[in-house]
C-alpha cells in the first residue's frame, strides 16, 4: 500500500497483526486532520469531545448529529491516509436500533467516515449489531464513558474494584463477540487493561489505560496543550500551543495598534502609470479629502 492511500479496516488490523501499535488522535477540522495525517497517525477520531473542545460545552452531551457531521466532513477532507472514525453523539443511538443505523449511515454516506464509535455495552450491543449488519465497522468504548458519566456520578477512573473491573472485562468481550473491530478502554487500571488486551483478539486502544493496549488515543487539545484548567492524569502534553498562540495574538494586536503591520512586504502595489491614471480619473473627488487618514464608512 502506498503511504498516501487511505487505510482500510483490513489495513488497520494488519498493522496490529504485524506488531505495530496504533496511534490515534482526535481531530475536528480539515487543517488539523491534515496535520495528523502528515504526522503518520493511523486513526483520526472525530470525538464527541468536540462538544467541549470546539463548541465550549461543559460536557460531551449537547453536541448534535448535524454538528458532528459537519466536523466529520471537514476531517475526511483533510486526511489522505488515516482511517477516520466518527463518534456517535449522545442521543444518536440510545433511542433504538433504527435510529442508530440511520445515523451511522449518515456518517458514512454524508461525511465519508470509515467507521463509527459508540459508548458502552448492555443495550448498546443491539445498536452495534444493527450498524454492523449494514456493513459499517464499529469501534466500542468501555471504562469511563463520558456520555453516561452523570448517571455514574463522576468522571473518575473506572474498574478499581474487582467487581467493576470484571464488569468492564465482560463488556469488552461482549463488544468483541458482537463484532467491533476495536475497543477504546478509557481510564481504567493498567492491569485490568492488560488482561483485557491479552484476552481479546481485536485491538484495544487505551486512554488512561496503561501501556499494554494495542494503541493509544489522546484528545487533540490535551496532547497539544490547547486547553487550560484541569488536565486528566493520563494526558501527556507534547506541546504548549495555547501559550504559543497567545504570544502570537498579542504580538499581532500590538503590531496593528502601532501600525507595524502591515508593512510593504504584506501590501499590493500597482504600476505608477496605472496609479496616475486612476488618480486622474477620480481627480475631483480628492478635493477636501485627507488621504493620509483611513477611509471610514458613513
Ligand atoms: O470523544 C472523544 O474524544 C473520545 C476519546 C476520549 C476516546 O471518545
Amino acid at each position: 500500500m502506498s503511504e498516501t492511500e487511505r487505510l482500510t479496516l483490513a489495513g488497520v488490523t494488519d498493522l496490529v497483526r504485524h506488531g505495530k501499535r496504533l496511534a490515534m488522535v482526535t481531530a475536528y477540522d480539515a487543517a488539523s486532520a491534515a496535520l495528523a495525517d502528515a504526522a503518520g497517525l493511523d486513526i483520526v477520531l472525530v470525538g464527541d469531545s468536540a462538544a467541549m473542545t470546539i463548541l465550549g460545552h461543559a460536557s460531551t452531551l449537547p453536541v448534535t448529529m448535524d454538528e458532528m457531521l459537519m466536523l466529520t466532513r471537514a476531517v475526511t477532507r483533510g486526511v489522505r491516509r488515516a482511517f477516520v472514525v466518527a463518534d456517535m453523539p449522545f442521543g444518536a443511538y440510545q433511542p433504538g436500533e433504527d435510529e442508530a443505523l440511520r445515523n451511522a449511515i449518515r456518517f458514512v454516506k454524508e461525511a465519508g467516515a470509515d467507521a463509527v464509535k459508540l459508548e458502552g455495552a448492555g443495550r448498546t450491543l443491539t445498536r452495534i449489531s444493527a450498524i454492523l449488519d449494514a456493513g459499517i465497522p464499529v469501534m466500542g468504548h468501555v471504562g469511563l464513558t463520558p456520555q453516561s458519566a452523570s448517571l455514574a456520578g463522576s468522571y473518575k477512573a473506572r474498574g478499581r474494584t474487582a467487581a467493576e473491573a470484571r464488569r468492564i472485562f465482560d463488556e469488552a468481550r461482549a463488544l468483541e463477540r458482537t463484532g467491533c473491530f476495536a475497543v477504546v478502554l478509557e481510564a481504567i487500571p493498567a492491569r485490568v487493561a492488560a488482561r483485557i488486551t491479552d484476552t481479546l483478539k481485536i485491538p484495544t486502544i487505551g486512554i488512561g489505560a496503561g501501556a499494554s493496549c494495542d494503541g493509544q488515543v489522546l484528545v487533540w487539545h490535551d496532547l497539544l496543550g490547547l486547553t487550560r484548567g484541569h488536565v486528566p492524569r493520563f494526558v501527556k502534553r507534547y506541546a504548549n500551543l495555547s501559550q504559543t498562540m497567545l504570544d502570537a495574538l498579542q504580538r499581532y494586536a500590538s503590531d496593528v495598534r502601532s501600525a507595524a503591520f502591515p508593512d510593504d512586504t504584506h501590501t499590493y502595489g500597482m504600476p505608477p502609470e496605472e496609479l496616475a491614471r486612476f488618480e486622474a480619473q477620480i481627480g475631483d473627488s480628492r478635493v477636501d479629502q485627507d488621504f493620509t487618514k483611513p477611509l471610514r464608512k458613513p
